[in-house]
């Protein structure tokens, strides 16, 4: 596959190191391109207090040169401003692990009394730089014409109204929707939705616990094609679920409409070519979320995603202690009570690097202006003209 890229980085260490491998030269970036969506991590209603600590800003160092990709590995560098704070007074040993969170495993696995090289580890600051990462195939995309777009759905047991995904075919009305989210604390677009989200927020917050909720991704503007049938690890629905789901406390993904095609008949669930739309890949509906048989099909491509609620509760959940073996309620410490807002642009990321590997695998990845080209030329080809060579 086209790209790949590698983080390093602990919580409260000095900072994250990402190295992105396999964008053509030729792409314009700069760390003010990258600012917009280390900002959107940031924000969002049930935050925690360590993104009141941290500005995040990734410096560029390898793979930039005038302003321009150079088609060798991007370096990216982002420091945890929390690091000073942890010289002064060291935390202590926390020898009880939240259940729900990488600990006890990870002690047992790793050998460990407590489990403070676990929780540094497997702390969702890491993402910070999978968005950093995810902005640079975003970038790429976007010189394609392709847009992402994401809105909250739900949150803990309440379900945003609004259109359902699969009427969202035009990227117009998606636009809207994804500027109303922008402006809403926990990125929901219908307002009556968001203030049942918050208030829910809020009594989970003030009883001690914590929520999960959905949130659904959107693509437009997207070549027939990428992706393949041919291999299991090639199929692009198998690439999505592999990268969504790396995303801590991901548990769940759908593609399309995801659960729902078990229940509805067949005529209910596929998606009927509209021929007046054909040379667009154009159907009457968008169920299968614009992939068949591990490829793009030409409609939008849609998922959802679904985060459980995150291990760190006030309200402190049954455990045990790795020193004493006895049982024990598990410790808690500085956490956000949902992240589901902020966690949207982890997963925006995400589909970016997916996608942006597959549109390289398809158009080539030495210079942006030749892929660029491949595009545009297999974007002008009807039905016929693409299938009339064999
Ligand atoms: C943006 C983001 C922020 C997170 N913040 C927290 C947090 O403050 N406290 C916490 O316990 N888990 C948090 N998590 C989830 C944990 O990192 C995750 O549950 C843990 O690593 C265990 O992995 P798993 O849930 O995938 O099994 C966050 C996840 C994301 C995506």
């Amino acid at each position: 596959m086209a790209i790949h890229y590698m983080t390093a980085g602990d919580s409260h260490g000095p900072g994250l190191l990402g190295i992105l491998e396999g964008i053509p030269s030729g792409l314009a970036l700069s760390e003010e391109m990258l600012l917009p969506q280390l900002m959107r991590r940031q924000q969002g209603y049930g935050s925690g207090g360590r993104m009141k600590i941290e500005k995040d800003r990734a410096r560029i160092m390898a793979g930039v040169y005038d302003g321009l990709t150079t088609g060798a590995p991007i370096g990216l560098l982002i420091e945890n401003l929390d690091f000073a704070n942890w010289q002064e007074h060291q935390p202590p040993l926390y020898t009880v692990p939240r259940p729900g969170h990488a600990d006890l495993a990870g002690a047992v696995k790793y050998g460990l009394s407590h489990t403070r090289p676990i929780s540094e580890r497997a702390s969702a600051r890491e993402t910070a730089m999978r968005v950093a990462v995810g902005t640079v195939a975003r970038l790429l995309l976007e010189a394609g014409g392709i847009n992402i777009y994401s809105r909250v759905v739900q949150i803990g047991g309440v379900r945003a109204a609004g259109r359902p995904a699969e009427e969202l075919l035009n990227e117009e009305e998606m636009k809207e929707i994804h500027e109303r989210c922008e402006e809403s604390e926990v990125r929901c677009a219908d307002a009556a939705s968001e203030a049942q989200m918050l208030a829910a927020i809020d009594r989970a917050r003030e009883s001690g616990d914590s929520l999960g909720g959905s949130v659904e991704l959107f693509a437009y503007k997207i070549p027939i094609g990428l992706g393949t049938h041919v291999s299991r690890d090639r199929k692009l629905d198998t690439r999505l679920a592999a990268a969504l789901m790396s995303i801590p406390a991901v548990k769940a993904v759908e593609i399309g409409i995801g659960a729902d095609v078990g229940m509805r008949p067949g005529s209910e669930v596929h998606d009927q070519v509209d021929p007046q739309q054909a040379a667009r890949g154009g159907r009457l509906t968008n169920r299968a979320g614009g992939i068949e048989g591990g490829m793009t099909n030409g409609m939008p491509v849609w998922l959802r995603a679904h985060f459980k609620p995150v291990a760190t509760l006030q309200k402190t959940l049954n455990s045990v202690d790795l020193q004493s073996g006895e049982a024990r309620r598990a410790r808690y410490q500085r956490s956000d009570v949902c992240i589901v807002p902020r966690g949207s642009s982890v997963l925006e990321a995400e589909l970016a690097i997916v996608l942006a590997d597959a549109l390289l695998d398809m158009f080539g990845q030495d210079r942006l202006d030749q892929t660029l080209e491949r595009l545009a030329a297999h974007r002008a080809r009807s039905i016929v003209e693409h299938t009339g060579h064999a």
